[in-house]
């Protein structure tokens, strides 16, 4: 019988106040929902070819060791995309967990973190990423993935 060969796997981690797209703060973040986003993700994703596994937590813990499965094991990933949300700002503990991966790793924000308050224009992790999309909205998911499945 003919093997099938394994297809590629990303994963897509989404923080805090994500699962709220939508509701939340629309004129920043738009109008998609979270499902929505994660639907035209598993769907570029079947015409590249590649898996896509989306998770998203509130709770940095939860997070952190979604990153450590994906560094091995059967949860192994060729690549990252990752949005933090607020835990972008503050967390040297995600920062940490990313340490571990030696695959490509994308960090992204729906809004231009660099135009709001000061708080947010600071990121703990896009010094140990591989590239930072920061504005474009739901269409950052989109060329992120497109890319990390080019390299
Ligand atoms: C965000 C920007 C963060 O500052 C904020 O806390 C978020 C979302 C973005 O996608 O623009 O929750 O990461």
């Amino acid at each position: 019988m003919k093997q099938q060969k394994r297809r590629h796997k990303i994963m897509v981690i989404h923080g805090p106040n994500l699962n709220m797209l939508g509701k939340r703060e629309p004129e920043i973040y738009g109008k998609e929902t979270l499902d929505e986003i994660n639907a035209k993700l598993e769907e570029l994703a079947k015409k590249l070819g590649i898996d896509v596994e989306t998770f998203q937590s509130n709770h940095e813990g939860e997070i952190i060791e979604k990153i450590q499965s994906a560094s091995g094991g059967s949860g192994k990933c060729k690549g990252l995309i990752i949005n933090p949300a607020a835990f972008t700002h503050t967390s040297i503990a995600i920062r940490d967990a990313l340490l571990l991966l030696d695959i490509p790793i994308i960090e992204i924000h729906l809004s231009n973190i660099y135009k709001r308050e000061p708080f947010r224009r600071k990121s703990m992790i896009s010094d140990v990423v591989t590239a930072q999309i920061s504005g474009f909205g739901v269409q950052g998911y989109i060329m992120a993935l497109k890319a990390i499945a080019k390299i």
